[in-house]
């Protein structure tokens, strides 16, 4: 739950706004962001990976208020497609505090960064050392880059968001030769200025050794290039990855823990090949914008299935949060409008799709009396909800608000039909 999370007269409030208020005025479903949950976020990866930097991962969720946020705490910001680079611009970011991602660029998303001035642009592939290679000399341009290495390190976590074992599609690897091969091969093109090695490991990871290997492999390969290239490498960029607690079972690792591991590490393999330590970079999405994030819903009907469970459906699902469907997320919710005494039940908070695996809560404790009306809270919802969100079946995509010191403020709109009718032809 974000940090201003209480109650307050029976109903939930957030950033000192009552729910209750926030449905009236916003409708359901809605996602609330906790502004000032957010900014301490930011405030606490600053603290802890001080000297380096910290660059947020839009891909969590990005807006123009967000990105704002993000300028005014003094992050980078991580990009991975035109259009990610077009909202960080959109609100005037410094284009030298950006780094273009993807394993697939087009060379018009290309050309735009080089157009911007982006600061760092990451090598995912051979094809595009060329491409980029072209693209910076048609512009006389030199930007700097990194080579994404795959570091063969096995994350704990889904298989669909773990991204160092060799068996994907990012990044070239280490153990093949490819990462080393990619450094040849942008060293042969003088418009291109290599300036470190990438790693991102994977997703929501609570198991911090998976940091710890893919840092040493990383700092073994810089003092390599000195070797064989004579190059001081000044930058690692470890990516992201931390995870959070969505549930109360769950606890998030320490950042400030992580972050002195990785630099003692790094700064040990870099100290007995005698090169200087170089700057870490780290690149949270869903540990800035995650926890801040609540997704409020009306419930709708309630179905009691005799003898498993009750089916609680509210008006959203799978559409605003996909979580839960596509990697069999865990969340936690509370009734938010109203405090009620009555007996708990095995529930499951489903959406209002066409599909049965339409989930939001697998199983979860709620109160027997719950009924058409009630507000439901579903915690940690800020990263890869609204960011993932869909208009399957023809929902239009809910509002995002911010609130912060007893105001609300809608920073994205609720799509309206007309929206999803808008471009039929
Ligand atoms: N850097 C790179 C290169 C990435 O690919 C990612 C995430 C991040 C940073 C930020 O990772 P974070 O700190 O947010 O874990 N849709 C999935 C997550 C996909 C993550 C993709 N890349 C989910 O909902 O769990």
């Amino acid at each position: 739950w974000p940090t201003t999370a209480s109650r307050s007269g029976g109903a939930v409030t957030i950033g000192g706004v009552d729910v209750r208020d926030l449905a009236k005025q916003y409708g359901t479903p809605l996602y609330v962001v906790d502004e000032e949950d957010v900014r301490s976020r930011c405030r606490d990866f600053r603290a802890a990976f001080g000297g380096g930097d910290v660059h947020y991962a839009g891909k969590a969720f990005l807006c123009k208020e967000v990105v704002r946020w993000i300028d005014d705490e003094g992050l980078g910001l991580d990009v991975c497609s035109g259009g990610e680079l077009a909202v960080a611009l959109s609100v005037g970011f410094p284009a030298a505090r950006i780094t273009l991602h993807g394993n697939n660029k087009s060379p018009a998303e290309l050309d735009r960064a080089l157009a911007a001035g982006v600061g760092r642009i990451v090598i995912d592939s051979f094809e595009e050392i060329a491409r980029l290679g072209a693209a910076a000399a048609r512009r006389g341009v030199r930007p700097k880059v990194l080579i994404r290495v795959t570091t063969g390190v096995e994350a704990h976590t889904h298989e669909f968001i773990a991204t160092a074992h060799d068996d994907q599609k990012f990044g070239l690897s280490l153990g093949s030769g490819a990462a080393a091969e990619a450094v040849r091969r942008v060293l042969e093109l003088p418009q291109l200025q290599l300036v470190g090695l990438h790693s991102h490991i994977g997703s929501q990871i609570v198991d911090t050794a998976g940091f710890e290997v893919a840092a040493r492999r990383l700092a073994v390969l810089l003092v390599e290039i000195k070797d064989e290239h004579g190059l001081v490498l000044p930058e690692l960029d470890l990516g992201g990855g931390f995870g959070i607690a969505y549930t109360e079972a769950d606890e998030a690792p320490d950042i400030k823990v992580i972050a002195d591991g990785l630099r003692e590490i790094v700064a040990k393999v870099c100290a007995n090949a005698g090169l200087p330590v170089p700057r870490l970079t780290v690149e949270p999405g869903r540990a800035i914008i995650g926890p801040g994030g609540v997704t409020l819903y009306e419930v709708g009907t309630v179905k009691d299935v005799e003898g498993l469970r009750t089916y609680v459906s509210v008006d959203g699902g799978m559409s605003d949060n996909v979580r839960t469907a596509l990697y069999g997320a865990d969340y936690t919710a509370r009734v938010a409008s109203r405090v009620s005494e009555a007996a708990p039940m095995l529930s499951r908070i489903v959406g209002k799709h066409c599909e049965s695996g339409d989930i939001v809560v697998r199983d979860h404790w709620l109160p027997g009396d719950l009924a058409a009306g009630d507000l439901l809270a579903v915690a940690a919802t800020g990263a890869y909800c609204r960011s993932l969100a869909s208009n399957y079946n023809y929902l239009p995509k809910p509002a995002v608000v911010a609130v912060k010191d007893g105001a609300s403020r809608l920073i994205v709109r609720g799509e309206t039909e007309e929206d999803l009718l808008r471009g039929q032809l």
